[in-house]
């Protein structure tokens, strides 16, 4: 087990770069398999969900290349065969093997995915998808076998807008005849990363984006060179991070429009904020305004970044409320929180956070990735030292963490 030990108080300043998204490299990875060629992808992040996807990928026998700007992947020689328990369950994105081999092979058996403890997330909608495009499902225990003698399109209304759901089927509808329509996909901008991924190939879907995709099926996937977007989670990570304790630090390699409802939240709690291009710089205001947030599909606010704010939360002046929409289980954090000195209250799917609190240094535990990133920001204006325990969550999802923190300057270390 791994521990992070921060020492709070020291003044963030300099620049940031932020890394390619992990919500979309998750499913760009496995996407390779859809490809009768090789294919080159840049920026993925190093990051622990990575190094499980390609162990998936090399025990079916894809020859994988990584080098620090890119990974190459070639699936020609791929073995469709069982994917162990032991390593679909170290991460939540194993579930996009299903769609990929059920696309390309029509046929695959799998057991159901780990990932982070924040709800029950069942897969019903990625189920409900494959069986209208002609699959028989069979679920023995944790394992799915799933079969198609054919896929056909066909129209699909998703009872949630669910960015897995919504990707996992674009997998299976991408080679299947005919056109399939997904009605209420998830808009998310990881969603749209994976589109123009598998449009490169030579696949035909339109409408990425939007509440309505269309695919026209294809034959053949071609070879071709695809880039991660930026990772909008990470970089609101870190534009909290700023808020709570920087002093002019820049946030850079970013698509802004995708941090909107952040930004918008920021400036509501008095937040300064300058945005470039492809960057926002940000620096600690002295008085900081209470808010409400909600979490809500894209363009609404994250539920990714909902622990994160939280300790940001802490620091205003009197009652924030968040709501969580999304995840039944995603408070986990707040115990901790209110360990090291904050006034948080949860109560269904609200919590409610009284502030500004001061923080001190305490024993913590990351419950998961995001708890593991509301912690260290609580860790960086907390007084004296506070030890992390559990960090292995947090290193599945953001890349050289303490090295990018380290740089800017706080005080950081793993034991
Ligand atoms: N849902 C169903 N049935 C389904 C699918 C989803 O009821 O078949 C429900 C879920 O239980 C949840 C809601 O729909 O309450 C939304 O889930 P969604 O499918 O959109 O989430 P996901 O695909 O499992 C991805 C990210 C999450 C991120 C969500 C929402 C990956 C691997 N995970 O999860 O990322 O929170 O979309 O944006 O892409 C994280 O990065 O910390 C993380 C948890």
């Amino acid at each position: 087990m791994q521990k992070l030990i921060v020492q709070g108080g020291n003044v963030l300043s300099g620049n940031i770069k932020i890394s390619g998204a992990k919500n979309s490299a998750v499913a760009l990875i496995p996407a390779a398999i859809l490809c009768d060629e090789e294919v080159k992808i840049y920026n993925i992040p190093n990051i622990t969900d990575r190094d499980a996807l390609t162990e998936i990928l090399e025990y079916l026998g894809a020859q994988i290349k990584i080098d620090k700007e890119s990974m190459v992947i070639n699936s020609k020689n791929i073995i469709n065969r069982e994917i162990p328990e032991k390593i679909s369950k170290k991460l939540r994105a194993s579930y996009y093997f299903m769609g990929a081999l059920l696309g390309k092979y029509k046929k695959v058996e799998i057991y159901f995915p780990g990932g982070c403890n924040i709800g029950v997330r069942p897969i019903n909608l990625h189920l409900k998808g494959f069986e209208a495009l002609g699959a028989k499902i069979k679920i023995k225990g944790n394992k799915y076998e799933i079969v198609a003698d054919k896929l056909i399109g066909n129209n699909i209304y998703l009872d949630i807008a669910s960015v897995g759901a919504t990707i996992n089927i674009m997998f299976a509808a991408v080679k299947a005849k005919g056109q399939t329509i997904i009605e209420n996909a998830a808009k998310e901008p990881e969603i749209v990363n994976v589109a123009t991924f598998l449009n490169n190939m030579g696949a035909k879907i339109t409408g990425a984006g939007t509440s309505k995709i269309i695919i026209e099926g294809v034959s053949w996937l071609s070879s071709c060179i695809h880039e991660v977007i930026p990772d909008r989670i990470e970089a609101g990570t870190y534009m909290i991070a700023a808020a709570l304790i920087g002093e002019k630090v820049k946030i850079e390699g970013i698509i802004p429009e995708h941090l909107e409802a952040l930004v918008s939240k920021l400036k509501e709690m008095g937040v300064e904020i300058k945005e470039g291009n492809d960057y926002f710089v940000i620096t600690k205001t002295k008085k900081l305004k209470s808010v409400q947030i909600k979490t809500l599909g894209y363009p609404g606010f994250p539920t990714d970044l909902q622990q994160p704010i939280s300790t940001l939360l802490t620091q205003c002046e009197g009652l924030s409320i968040i709501e969580e929409t999304i995840y039944e289980n995603r408070f986990k954090n707040i115990k901790y929180l209110n360990n090291m000195g904050a006034n948080i209250k949860a109560k269904n799917s609200k919590a409610y956070i009284t502030g500004p609190s001061k923080l001190v240094g305490k024993k913590v535990e990351v419950t998961d990735l995001r708890a593991g990133a509301c912690l260290i920001l609580a860790g960086l204006i907390a007084e004296g030292e506070t030890v992390i325990e559990n960090i292995e969550h947090v290193l599945r999802g953001y890349e050289n963490i303490v090295y990018k923190l380290t740089k800017l300057g706080a005080k950081i270390r793993v034991e």
